[in-house]
């Protein structure tokens, strides 16, 4: 697998496999494939519920005389939002750590920029229902990332749905720069800025929902679909490669690492095959040209995704559709279960 050099002096695969919402009895059976087929890397996350079956994947796979070893593999973890106090980052990581089997983690994320109260539940509520927000700096808490590295429980750290200001604070008062900027990136959200910005840090971006997050909780039925976008369609006709292929290859081309997730074996397959054909320059261009500033994971507008209830204001329908589209305010499906909403 094709890789790159952070600026921790690691090695990071630029294609890894995505686990959010990979459901029990599903992950271990996809991950074990993944490593079969030659994948190398796997994203992961404390809020994603699922790192215990993901250990018992890497214990099965990793060892002496199991064909992989350590080394080998490259496995990200997230620090949910609840555990940004300085004091809690370390038992957090730690708990990542015990349920996957491993002895350290080559990069951790501060999974979002913002901190939920710390009273022991993922999403705590006020008294009214609303989200139960904290005040902790993000700074504090990357200090507090920068001693699992000294600490030697995290090879690599970095930032997960950070903008560039709030990038520019965090590199202020570091001793260790950010590796890595996880965040949503596909052609209807092209992130320009953001990865000029993250490329005159020498910190790698990495594309989450490469493919549009089609099985999220909150879709709604009238919102743009990536894996039919019309002109994606074409490309993909033209190369006799699939839809997805032609996605992540966008990213890949633009020097965007990215970790799409699959539990289908043949679509892991697909996804791994992206290696082998190149977009020319007017295919890159026309894909670019697709960016409408749309976003599929706004888990935080109070009222739509992790709040449940009907969506505000239609705005995000207003970015995202044709020109010439009349926006509409729809009731969300609710999610049956809500704690999986970590994205
Ligand atoms: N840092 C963050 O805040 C954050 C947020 C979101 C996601 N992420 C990470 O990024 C990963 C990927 O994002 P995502 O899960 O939101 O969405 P995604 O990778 O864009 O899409 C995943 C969905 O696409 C389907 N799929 C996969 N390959 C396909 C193919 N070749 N053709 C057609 N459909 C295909 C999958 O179905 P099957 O599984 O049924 O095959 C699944 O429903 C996550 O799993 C997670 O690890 C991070």
């Amino acid at each position: 697998m094709k890789t790159v050099l952070l600026n921790s002096n690691y090695e990071m695969p630029v294609l890894g496999l995505g686990t959010w919402q990979s459901g029990a009895g599903q992950v271990k059976t996809a991950i074990l494939h993944a490593f079969s087929i030659g994948y190398r890397h796997i994203d992961c996350a404390s809020i994603y519920g699922n790192e215990a079956e993901i250990g018992e994947a890497l214990q099965e796979a990793l060892g002496q005389g199991k064909g992989l070893k350590r080394e080998e593999i490259f496995v990200t973890s997230k620090l949910w939002n609840c555990n940004h106090h300085s004091e809690d980052v370390e038992d957090a990581c730690r708990k990542s750590l015990t349920q996957l089997k491993l002895d350290y983690l080559d990069l951790y994320l501060i999974h979002w920029p913002y901190s939920f109260g710390h009273g022991g539940e993922d999403f705590p509520r006020t008294e009214t229902g609303k989200m139960q927000y904290d005040v902790v700096d993000y700074r504090e808490t990357w200090r507090a990332m920068e001693n699992l590295v000294s600490a030697g429980l995290v090879r690599s750290i970095g930032l997960s749905n950070f903008n560039a200001r709030q990038i520019d604070e965090i590199i202020a008062s570091s001793t260790i720069r950010p590796a890595v900027l996880q965040v949503e990136c596909h052609p209807y959200l092209g992130q320009t800025r953001l990865l000029a910005h993250c490329q005159e840090h020498h910190i790698v971006m990495t594309a989450y929902s490469p493919l549009g997050s089609p099985n999220r909780g909150w879709k709604m039925d009238n919102e743009p679909v990536l894996l039919l976008e019309p002109k994606v369609v074409s490309i993909a006709h033209r190369h006799s490669r699939s839809v997805a292929q032609v996605l992540l290859r966008w990213l890949l081309q633009r020097d965007i690492t990215t970790i799409p997730k699959s539990i289908t074996p043949s679509r892991i397959e697909e996804n791994a095959k992206v290696f082998d054909f190149e977009l020319s320059k007017d295919e890159m261009a026309e894909l670019n040209s697709l960016d409408r500033g749309c976003r599929y994971i706004e888990p935080l507008i109070e009222g739509k995704c992790w709040g449940g209830g009907t969506y505000r204001s239609g705005e995000w329908q207003l970015l995202c559709l044709p020109q010439g589209t009349a926006a509409t305010t729809k009731t969300l499906k609710p999610n049956p279960n809500p704690a999986t909403e970590g994205s």
